[in-house]
């Protein structure tokens, strides 16, 4: 028969004892996320396809090559492929625009990508993300590359701060005609999908990984000399309130995003340790993005973290080392003839009784034999054994085994006496 229980490229099964790195992962960061007023939201895996054209960019890669689409009944949708869209899409539709400003929400979800797969480049992958809703001034930047600072310091994950100012719509428009001018005697030379972007989207052809394109790009006119006022003041205060908080970067006009909608800052945080899929956070401001979606003109910023990159770097520093619970009881037990149905159900009760009290207890659920019984308990590496057999039904009382030490312990066979004793 055809083997069907195999898995899709791209696609990654996580198993313990890492979903316990993951669970560990991921409260870690919507702690630190709760701390600076984040609260959660969740919203669905799809949305609309024009969701997405109209949010992240037509000319964007997201949109022309990476989308996974299907035609519904009614519409088409696209699974999808960052958090921001949807996360705003709920926010404009639920009214949270009317509520106290600014609203900081933050989200845990699964992505989708249509890229080409290899090491942290998924086609399913997870995201942490965190978006603060009606902050214009650059202390909302500061406060959320502060944050996603904490969350990667306090992870332990070195990273290298990269940041940029894509200004404004005005200032972008004066600056790529510079970047075009620039540009036109070698746009011949560019990469296919380069020169695609000549016109509509030159900026992007900074950010092209084709050696060709970076060389002819080398000595590019950089965005940041072509600011206006208002975004120069924004942006030098933001390194200013960075600055003040010691938190180290790099100015790199060559950070531009693969996204559309971005305004003024943007920023990535780098990791030398897990290859060349090395950006474990992107994000910056996007203060046309909720008009364009069709809510009321309000400033915004966020960014979101690659849960399979960051665990990669966990992993390459060697900070992995979550293990699953484990069983903090096995309870030997097997009706007979002699014991008949008590054995177990007295095991079912006391594993009750220590589960409500946060223990782990399990007891058989394969009518084996004590010996296999014992096998298991062994593999399953149970910190204690308790034996409930015929002479502790009769007695009431039964002996804990430390199956470390060894040591044995006697005590009621009672569930409150049992979690005292062990
Ligand atoms: P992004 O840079 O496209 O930004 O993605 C954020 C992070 O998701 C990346 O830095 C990377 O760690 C991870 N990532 C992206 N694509 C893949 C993939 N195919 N496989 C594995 N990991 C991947 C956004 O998504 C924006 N929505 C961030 C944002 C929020 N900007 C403002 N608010």
């Amino acid at each position: 028969m055809e083997l069907v229980a195999t898995r899709n490229k791209g696609a990654e099964d996580i198993l313990p004892p890492d979903t316990y790195v993951w669970q560990n992962t991921e409260r870690f960061m919507a702690r630190i996320a709760e701390s600076y007023g984040f609260d959660e939201i969740r919203f669905p895996t799809f949305e609309k396809t024009e969701l997405f054209v109209r949010s992240v960019g037509e000319t964007t890669d997201v949109v022309q090559k990476e989308m996974w689409t299907v035609k519904g009944r009614e519409s088409t949708y696209t699974l999808r492929p960052e958090g921001t869209a949807g996360a705003i899409r709920a926010v404009i539709q639920n009214g949270l625009l009317n509520e106290a400003m600014p609203r900081k929400i933050y989200y845990q979800i699964s992505a989708f990508r249509h890229e080409n797969v290899q090491k942290g480049r998924l086609w399913e992958f997870h995201q942490f993300g965190a978006e603060l809703v009606g902050a214009a001034a650059p202390q909302a930047d500061a406060q959320m590359i502060s944050m996603a600072n904490d969350i990667l310091s306090g992870l332990g994950i070195g990273t290298e701060l990269h940041i940029n100012s894509v200004g404004c719509r005005e200032c972008r428009r004066k600056y790529y005609e510079v970047l075009r001018e620039f540009l036109l005697p070698v746009k011949d030379k560019l990469c296919d999908t380069c020169r695609s972007r000549f016109d509509k989207n030159p900026m992007r052809i900074l950010d092209c990984k084709s050696e060709v394109c970076r060389e002819l790009t080398a000595n590019a006119p950089v965005i940041t000399d072509h600011l206006c006022e208002d975004c120069a003041k924004h942006f030098a205060q933001v390194g200013e309130l960075l600055d003040e908080a010691g938190i180290v970067y790099k100015v790199d006009p060559k950070i531009v995003r693969g996204l559309d909608y971005y305004s003024r800052t943007v920023f990535e945080f780098i990791s030398s340790d897990i290859g060349a899929q090395g950006t474990v956070c992107g994000g910056g401001r996007y203060d046309g993005l909720i008009e364009e979606m069709g809510g009321p003109a309000t400033p915004a910023l966020g960014f979101a973290m690659g849960m399979e990159r960051l665990i990669l770097a966990l992993k390459a520093k060697g900070g992995t080392d979550a293990k699953a619970k484990g069983c903090d009881l096995y309870i030997l037990a097997a009706d007979s003839e002699r014991t008949g149905n008590s054995a177990l159900k007295t095991a079912a009760s006391v594993a009750a009784a220590l589960r409500k009290s946060g223990k782990t207890a399990e007891y058989d659920l394969c009518s084996r034999s004590f010996k296999a019984q014992m096998k298991y308990a062994n593999k399953i590496n149970a910190a204690k054994l308790l034996v409930i057999g015929e002479s502790e039904l009769e007695t009431g009382e039964c002996v804990i085994k430390d199956m470390v030490s060894h040591e044995q312990r006697q005590c009621r066979l009672d569930g409150e006496e049992i979690l005292r004793t062990i």
